[in-house]
Order: C-alpha cells, then sequence, then structure tokens
C-alpha cells in the first residue's frame, strides 16, 4: 500500500508514545452534576494529546463513536504547532501561526493529527468508528494518513455534506457548497447502523381487511431490463387466477414477459398471503403486497443534503440561541451531528469529540436520548479558555433548558449532566521517582481514588495515620500508603504483617494503594485484598473495575 511521507514524519511516529499522563482534576463550580466524577459526562478543558493520553487508562478500548472537527488547515485559522517533539525542526515550529505562505503547513497539519488518531484509535472499542470532518485543504493527505493508521480495508466511506444553501456571491471560481466526513471502523467487527426512513403514506392506498395494514400493490410481471421470457426463460409460466384461467406473463404489447417469482417463491407468497389477483375489463392481473412497514430502514447515503441534516447557517444560529451570537466561528449543526450519532452509536456508546468547539456533540447526544430515551455518554476536549464560557456554557443550557429557544425540547431542558475536568500536574516514574515535586498525601489521595473509583474522595473521612481514604461504591475501605518522600516510597511495601493486621476487622473488599507489595496475589486473595502500585496502577484498576 503507498503510504504518505511527509516532514517530521520519523520524529512523531511514536510520540504518542512519550507523552505523559496528567492528573484530570473536577471542578466542582464548572461542573453540572450533583456528583461529580469520571463516571458522568466529562468536558476536558485541555490539549487534547495530554488530554487524550490521560483518558487512555480509563476509556481505552470503551469509545464506541469519536467525531472529530479538527482544524481544516485553510491557512486562516491561526493555529499553531504546539507539540513539544524531540526535534529541532518541530521545535522550530513551535508557537508560528499557520498561514497559507507557510511551505511546511501540510506537513504541520499532519505531524499534530498523527498522534492524536494513534491515540483515538486507542480509545476506539473493537466495534467503533471514527468520523472526521474535512475540507478540500486536508481531505487527500487525510485519506492517505487514515489508511495507514486504521488499515485501508476499514475504509467506510467519504460522505460529501452540503454545507451551504446558496452560493457565495464572492467566491472566485467555484463556490464550494460541501464539506466531507470521512469515515473508519476500527475492526471488522464494526457494525454501521442503518438509518429509519418514512415511507410515503401516500404510496400504500390498500389496506387489508383483516389485519387493517396498509399495503401497496407491484405487479408480479417483471417490467423494465432483462423483464422478456428470452432474458430468463425459466420465468415464463403459467399462473392460476382465481377462476381457474392461466395466466401468462404477456405485455401489454403482446410480447412475452416473465415473472419475478419463480414458481416455488410464488407459492410461497400465495400461503403468506402476499399476492393479490384482481379482474379488470375480463382480464386478470397478479401483483405482490408490500406491506407499510412503521420501522422502515436503509444503509446511510454518502450524500447529505442541507434540508436533512442542517447547514452553516444553521449551526450559528443554534450557538447563538444558546449562548449568544459570535462567539463560536464554526459550529457543525446538531442534526449532522446526530445522523453520525444514529449511524455509529448505540443508545448506551460512549462519545468522543476531541475538537470540542461550542459543544455541539454534547448538544446532539443529550438531545439524542431525550428523544429516544437512550444513555448515551460523551466525553469532549477543547483547548481554548472558551472551554468554560462557550462549551460547558451550552451544554449546561441544554441540559437545564434555554427559556428563549424555539425548539420546545430546549426550552424545557434535556437532563443530564456533565463534571467539567481540568489537566493536572504530570504523573510519570520521573516525577514520582525523582522525588522533585512529590505531590502531599491529600492531593495524591484526590487524585488516586477519583481515577481509581471515578467518585470524589470525602476528605473529611481521611485518616493519614493508618493510610485511610475512605469508601467506595465498589470497596468498602480504600487505602493509599504513601508520603511525599522518596526514601519512604522505596522501603514502604505492602506487607503481610500491616495486610493480616487488617484482614482481623471483618470480611470486607478492600482496595490498597501501595509503591509495591511484598504479598503474592493467592494471600492478598485469601485477605480479600485488591492491591494496585502507585502510580501505574491505579489506572489498570479502574480499567478492570469497568470491564
Ligand atoms: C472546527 S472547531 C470544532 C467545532 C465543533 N465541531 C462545533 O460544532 O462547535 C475546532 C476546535 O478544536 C479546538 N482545538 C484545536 N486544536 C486543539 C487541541 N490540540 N486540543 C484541543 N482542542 C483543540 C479549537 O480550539 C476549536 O475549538
Amino acid at each position: 500500500m503507498p503510504t504518505l511521507q511527509f516532514k517530521g514524519k520519523s520524529a512523531i511516529q511514536h510520540h504518542h508514545l512519550a507523552i505523559p499522563y496528567h492528573q484530570l482534576t473536577a471542578d466542582p463550580a464548572l461542573s453540572q452534576s450533583a456528583a461529580p466524577g469520571l463516571h458522568d459526562n466529562l468536558i476536558v478543558h485541555g490539549d487534547n494529546l495530554l488530554a487524550l493520553k490521560s483518558l487512555l487508562p480509563i476509556f481505552g478500548g470503551k469509545v464506541q463513536c469519536i467525531y472529530i472537527d479538527p482544524p481544516y488547515n485553510t491557512g486562516n485559522e491561526g493555529w499553531t504547532y504546539n507539540d513539544n517533539v524531540n526535534s529541532p525542526m518541530h521545535q522550530e515550529w513551535l508557537k508560528r501561526v499557520v498561514d497559507r505562505d507557510d511551505l511546511t503547513r501540510h506537513d504541520k497539519w499532519l505531524c499534530m493529527m498523527y498522534p492524536r488518531l494513534r491515540l483515538l484509535r486507542e480509545l476506539l472499542a473493537d466495534d467503533g468508528a471514527i468520523f472526521v470532518s474535512i475540507d478540500d485543504n486536508e481531505m487527500h493527505h487525510l485519506r492517505m494518513l487514515m489508511d495507514e493508521l486504521f488499515g485501508e480495508r476499514h475504509f467506510a466511506a467519504v460522505v460529501v455534506w452540503q454545507k451551504a444553501y446558496s452560493p457565495r456571491m464572492d467566491s472566485e471560481g467555484f463556490s464550494v457548497a460541501h464539506d466531507y466526513i470521512l469515515v473508519y471502523r476500527k475492526s471488522d467487527a464494526t457494525r454501521l447502523r442503518r438509518l429509519e426512513f418514512a415511507q410515503n403514506r401516500k404510496q400504500f392506498a390498500y389496506v387489508d381487511e383483516y389485519t387493517q395494514r396498509a399495503y401497496r400493490r407491484r405487479s408480479l410481471r417483471k417490467e423494465g431490463k432483462d423483464s422478456l421470457r428470452a432474458d430468463v426463460p425459466s420465468m415464463f409460466f403459467p399462473l392460476r387466477a382465481p377462476d381457474g384461467t392461466e395466466v401468462y406473463p404477456i405485455k401489454p404489447d403482446g410480447l412475452e414477459g416473465r415473472w419475478r417469482w419463480s414458481p416455488r417463491k410464488y407459492a410461497q407468497e400465495l400461503a403468506a398471503g402476499n399476492v393479490e389477483w384482481v379482474c379488470q375489463d375480463g382480464t386478470w392481473h397478479v401483483y405482490a403486497r408490500q406491506y407499510l412497514d412503521p420501522a422502515a430502514s436503509q444503509p446511510p447515503d454518502t450524500l447529505w443534503l442541507h434540508d436533512a441534516v442542517g447547514h452553516n447557517h444553521e449551526a450559528q444560529e443554534e450557538v447563538a440561541a444558546l449562548v449568544g451570537r459570535r462567539v463560536f466561528e464554526t459550529p457543525k449543526p446538531v442534526r449532522l451531528i446526530q445522523r453520525i450519532l444514529r449511524i455509529g452509536a448505540d443508545p448506551d456508546a460512549i462519545v468522543l469529540d476531541a475538537f470540542a468547539g461550542s459543544g455541539t456533540t454534547a448538544h446532539a447526544v443529550l438531545a439524542l436520548n431525550a428523544e429516544d430515551g437512550g444513555n448515551r455518554r460523551f466525553i469532549l476536549i477543547e483547548q481554548e479558555d472558551y472551554a468554560e464560557t462557550v462549551t460547558a456554557e451550552r451544554v449546561r443550557r441544554v441540559i437545564t433548558g434555554a427559556p428563549e429557544a424555539k425548539d420546545a425540547a430546549l426550552r424545557d431542558g434535556c437532563g443530564g449532566s456533565f463534571t467539567f475536568l481540568r489537566l493536572g500536574a504530570e504523573i510519570s516514574d520521573a516525577t514520582l521517582l525523582s522525588g522533585e515535586a512529590l505531590p502531599s498525601y491529600l492531593d495524591l489521595a484526590r487524585y488516586v481514588f477519583f481515577t481509581v473509583t471515578g467518585e470524589p474522595l470525602d476528605e473529611r473521612g481521611v485518616d493519614e495515620s493508618r493510610w485511610y481514604l475512605g469508601r467506595s461504591r465498589q470497596y468498602d475501605e480504600v487505602y493509599m500508603i504513601y508520603r511525599p518522600d522518596v526514601e519512604f516510597l522505596k522501603r514502604t511495601p505492602l506487607t503481610l504483617d500491616w495486610a493480616g493486621g487488617l484482614a482481623h476487622a471483618g470480611a470486607i473488599n478492600r482496595l490498597v494503594i501501595a509503591p509495591y507489595k511484598l504479598l503474592d496475589d493467592d494471600v492478598l486473595r485469601d485477605l480479600r485484598i485488591d492491591y494496585c502500585q502507585l502510580p501505574f496502577g491505579i489506572y489498570r484498576r479502574e480499567a478492570g473495575s469497568r470491564e
């Protein structure tokens, strides 16, 4: 398979592995939740490269639907390459606005996307899919990159979305009226859903006298292409009308035609009540009955017109109705994202948008849940400060209601909740083991407890003198053996003496977080103790507890 070469590729191919984990710290004041936690819908304020890495230990392999709408690299978005890649060229690129005159603008964009797409792929569930909005600036590059990272065989579609309903009069040459949405499956296990569609009720003019179901008639004689006896001779045979007359498939012009069904299929359908004979002017005609299906579905097609899924102006109006005009330049319409969710997400899916902008994806998730009773969850990431004032604020109003909104459902609010997270300090072997900037017992306890259990720590219950943190939904007791002192961490394992002392206090489930252990797994199992090693074990526990 041909692959795309670009400047800087060799330096970023493994960059996602070098990115450190960071604390994810809940901000209750900006959250819309009675119990902020990682089990909630999430809005993360921060660079998505760091955020995706920090989410990986908790959500790796669990996200069913990813939608991203990255900068299109139009040359006038004002984006800068910000990744701290260890190469002189990447360092040279840092913080310089990428404009049309930049001869390396495609290389920079690809270097920005590459590690993010790698992390996104790791977050996807095996049956998941990723949908990427893009336009002509990077479409051809992105497609090759996606082929490389997701596999050519997992390409699903290039959707053309009609984003504008009238031409731009100031365009030179063509007025571009569409964007693309590039769709890839994670694996062969991914199943993209069919879309419901309303059949035209008027075409179903007949009603079955027994079941009262509406139906339409379709001639059993084949019409159009390959409809002559000579085309399929075996399909020319007599059928017996209700009065015993033998009827052949003769066309109105007298030519010999053919039936659509074989004799065997005709017999089956006749027995099932799906055949109707009609006598008109002394001539018998035979029809198949096609019943109206209220849950009719069809595969999604690749041309999405603005009247079905919205356009850019509609998206602007949606943002304006919730958080005001001119607060965000490039939103997508809610109906567009809902179409994506209908195709890519089950009603209980986790949906991720790592370039969240005004928060349309959260809006679409909450509105769809309110409409169909689903339980989809969202994770949004936005790096700009408007994560607080636009993204979170819009989602808050979708939840609680916007009295001015035209849409009745929005006026009342769709319900739901979210937790607002910030990227905190880096967590790594290096920081923990070097002894520099070790967090205090309570700081680490807050983070570790939150990460392991998904619940905020009740600090009033913490008793550092016996390493006790508190209880969670899963554990009766959670302990953390830790002191911000490298020598202590090196010489303080979880021992049999200490663990045995705990076990005397009754047969309950405990979790102990410690720098290391001098006990084997069988002993811990007998003592009903789950063990997590600091610092990375906390992630494994969290992932395991969700299995
Ligand atoms: C085209 S907008 C997305 C619009 C969004 N689909 C909507 O409907 O509002 C792209 C967003 O990605 C954000 N972004 C760009 N680079 C980012 C990064 N490295 N981390 C997080 N967000 C980023 C930008 O700040 C911008 O808000």
